[in-house]
């Protein structure tokens, strides 16, 4: 079945430069301040030239230089259009976190004064990183903010009058370029994530999303392309049977970057791709199910960080699998109380079909650990409501076999804003899930929702080690930030890229 063509275009992306720090003598210009206020040097020397305009401003706005004050100075003179100033507070105590929401901060003023260009100020004071790693962090953050997914609208945005370019100024800014570079690799991967989980269900269909996925190849990654006919020769029954009642078929998609060497075990990330979940038989109510086009998002962000991987040319190897298919409903739909057999040769009573990206995972995973034998396999899912009810929308839910590994990726997602909280697996929970005629059911009872899935998909899981994140509350209709306006976050793609470039890069 052929879905709608999406008319979608990459719009051409805002440019981002570094350059040594000069007066400019026109244009918008974004500058700092510490409390006080005290101007750091190129708004001083605005103020200066622009003959104490600023600093009068600043007194007449109550304008102080504290954390996330700004104040927008219209024609201050000395030929510029606009001086914005940011109040930083304490700027040496701002971390790296800080400083790039802070870009993200700065792109959003600058997009809401409806500025073409902007000319960015080098940070006064930075003390955690050095001035050009904060210029590319400012720039990273910038990047993150200006994403929009516009391509529907049939009266095209006027992209003339967008925010077409950044500059920061930094003493080193070839340094400060270099150091952009993998933040930009980042972006685009954490923007293809977005892209991804923003598309309707009819264009991003399993075969579609394929598609999409092997376009990675023009960034050196190697993708495959699994029809129904080969997942049924693997005998992934539990991941057919969610699919069977949709018009669309299933793919499973393998992509890999070999960025060390052949001998080096690849890390593996899995990815939930439900490009639709009506629940199945099981339905789900109307309100909200538009939501669940995002039900790919696991996938999306598998997707997101091999790009992001290779387009800084990780020294890894990691394997990303996909599982795509739609959990639709027909005659053919399988029903409550069916039994498939899963690739392990486990049997799994279908008593919820709702409870479909489990059914999706436990094969996936399977087939993971058997070809590749990674160092890891961590995956992603827009699993259950439950781990909303659990941690609400700032926390991914985080299970694992694992104690180093759940560390490490708690760490990851402090650094990078992308946070996991751990929860527990236990025998006692893992034995609400077996069933009298199948090995297992597919639903544990009432409680601990998030848990007895996380538990259903341990039974996928042998001696390797592992981690679940249940991404439901985190990847889509996402808690805005100054660095995500979006509905999709694209959560995922800077987590595990950090965990990867903390850990596991040669
Ligand atoms: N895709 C949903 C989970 C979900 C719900 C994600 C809301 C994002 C927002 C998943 O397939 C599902 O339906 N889970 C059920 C499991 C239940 C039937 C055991 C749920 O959470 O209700
Ligand atoms: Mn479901
Ligand atoms: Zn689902």
């Amino acid at each position: 079945m052929q879905g709608v063509t999406s008319d979608s275009k990459p719009g051409s992306f805002m440019k981002i430069s570094f350059a040594r720090p000069s007066v400019p003598k026109t244009g918008v210009v974004v500058v700092f301040a510490a409390e006080g206020p005290k101007l750091g040097e190129l708004a001083g020397q605005i103020d200066k030239a622009a003959k104490g305009q600023i600093l009068k401003a600043a007194k007449a706005a109550n304008f102080t230089g504290k954390k996330d004050q700004t104040l927008d100075v219209v024609a201050p003179g000395a030929g510029l259009e606009r001086v914005i100033v940011m109040g930083l507070g304490r700027p040496e105590v701002l971390g790296a976190r800080e400083i790039e929401l802070l870009g993200g901060a700065i792109a959003g003023t600058l997009q809401a004064v409806k500025a073409r260009e902007g000319i960015v100020a080098a940070l006064p004071e930075v003390k955690a990183v050095g001035a050009d790693e904060a210029a590319a962090l400012l720039g990273s953050g910038a990047g993150l903010r200006v994403y929009r997914f516009d391509g529907y609208k049939s009266k095209k945005p006027d992209s003339a009058a967008a925010l077409g370019a950044i500059t920061f100024q930094t003493d080193d800014a070839a340094k400060a370029r270099k150091a952009f570079q993998a933040y930009d690799a980042i972006r685009e991967g954490n923007h293809l994530a977005r892209d991804l989980v923003n598309e309707p269900s009819n264009v991003l269909f399993p075969a579609a999303f394929a598609a999409r996925a092997k376009a990675l190849s023009k960034a050196g990654v190697i993708v495959e392309v699994l029809t129904p006919a080969q997942m049924k020769k693997l005998g992934m029954g539990s991941l057919l049977g969610v699919a069977q009642g949709s018009a669309f078929e299933p793919r499973l998609v393998v992509m890999r970057w070999n960025g060390a060497a052949k001998s080096e075990k690849p890390v593996a990330f899995i990815g939930k791709g439900v490009t639709f979940d009506t629940g199945g038989v099981s339905i789900k109510p109307a309100q909200g199910m538009e939501d669940m086009k995002g039900d790919m998002a696991g996938a999306a962000c598998v997707t997101g960080l091999m790009l992001a991987l290779a387009r800084r040319k990780a020294k890894c190897n990691v394997v990303g699998a996909i599982g795509l298919v739609e959990n639709a409903i027909d005659g053919n739909a399988q029903r409550p109380g069916d039994i498939v057999k899963s690739m392990s040769g486990q049997t799994i009573a279908v008593l919820n079909t709702d409870a479909e990206g489990r059914l999706v995972l436990a094969d996936v995973l399977w087939y993971v650990q058997d070809r590749f034998k990674p160092k890891f396999m961590i995956n992603l899912a827009t699993l259950t409501g439950a781990i909303m009810v659990a941690l609400g929308k700032e926390n991914a839910g985080l299970f694992s076999n694992n104690d180093e590994l759940a560390a490490r990726i708690s760490a990851a997602g402090i650094a990078t804003g992308e946070k996991a909280w751990r929860m527990p697996l236990a025998p006692e929970y893992d034995k609400l899930i077996d069933h009298d005629v199948a090995d297992m059911k597919n639903i544990g009872g009432r409680y601990g929702g998030a848990i007895t899935a996380a538990q259903f998909l341990q039974r996928f899981v042998n001696n390797v080690p592992w981690a679940h994140l249940d991404v439901a509350g985190t990847a889509m209709d996402s808690v805005k930030s100054s660095i995500n306006q979006s509905w999709a976050s694209g959560w995922g793609v800077r987590l595990l890229n950090r965990l990867v470039a903390d850990h596991y890069e040669a």
